[in-house]
């Protein structure tokens, strides 16, 4: 089983579905995204009833591993993996996406959490860019005086209480000229982002770079200590060490 909500997660289901068509395997999603991407593999929908839960569905269900392919940012999931599987005796591996970190012209300010993100832009008033989901808009409600563009997937909730919010919806991958031309034409002079990784989103940091936009970068959550991978190929060499995909030369 892949826990899902990542590119990694669908690309890795591609593989598995791909390389072992006859392996019963499936991808499991929270449910937050309205219209989830097709996936290669079958997938369910909605969370398990915490650690425990998750534990009875993979004795249920017989599951022989866990790849965690939940999101950089996702901060109860990866727990929950990591409690259930050694309740249920299943071997787990997280793949998690090295970190952004910043090159030679980046005006980067780290934060740790996203109340400390709203602290950070300052009294000053700004156009602001958010780059953070849509799920933790609320906290910049503590700093009213900027004009924020919020890029989502989904529409968010209307209480996210942000009375100068204008919203942008889409979904990377974006590339730099369209990154460029957002940030100009919203004359933002800050980015918020999560240190989410990954080549999808990467753009909107080398576009702060070329027009000497600084950005808030809020740190990823605490993980779980489990074995970790950081590539959907390093996940399928652990899937094949554990017997669960055939080796290359079909072995
Ligand atoms: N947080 C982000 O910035 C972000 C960004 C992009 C995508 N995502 C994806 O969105 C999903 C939810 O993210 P989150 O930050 O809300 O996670 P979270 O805080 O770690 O998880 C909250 C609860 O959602 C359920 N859940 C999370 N991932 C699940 C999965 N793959 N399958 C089934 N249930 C799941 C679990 O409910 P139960 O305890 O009831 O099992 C979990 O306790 C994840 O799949 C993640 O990969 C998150």
């Amino acid at each position: 089983m892949i826990l899902g909500g990542t590119s990694e997660a669908a690309a890795l289901a591609a593989h598995v579905a791909a390389a072992a068509p006859d392996l019963s395997a499936l991808v499991s999603l929270a449910g937050r995204t309205s219209a989830p991407r097709p996936l290669a593999l079958p997938m369910r929908i909605g969370g398990f009833g915490g650690a425990d839960g998750l534990a009875r569905f993979l004795r249920q269900k017989n599951v022989k591993a866990v790849v965690d392919a939940t999101h950089p940012f996702a901060a109860i999931m990866p727990f929950n993996a990591e409690a259930a599987c050694r309740l249920a005796g299943v071997p787990l591996v997280a793949l998690r996406r090295p970190e952004w970190t910043p090159a030679a012209g980046d005006r980067w300010l780290d934060v740790p959490d996203m109340a400390a993100a709203a602290r950070a832009l300052g009294g000053e008033p700004k156009r602001v860019l958010l780059t953070i989901g849509r799920q933790e808009l609320a906290a910049f409600g503590s700093a009213p005086h900027h004009r924020y563009l919020a890029r989502t997937i989904d529409e968010p909730e209307a209480d996210h209480g942000l009375a100068e919010l204008k919203l942008v919806r889409a979904r990377g991958p974006f590339a730099l000229a369209d990154e460029i031309d957002l940030m100009r034409r919203e004359a933002i002079e800050t980015v918020v982002a999560k240190n989410a990784g990954g080549a999808a989103t990467e753009a909107k940091l080398a576009a702060a770079r070329t027009l000497g936009i600084p950005v808030v970068m809020v740190a990823r959550p605490a993980k779980p200590d489990v074995p970790v991978v950081e590539t959907v190929d390093a996940a399928i060499g652990w899937l094949r060490d554990h017997g669960i995909l055939p080796t290359e030369r079909g072995v």
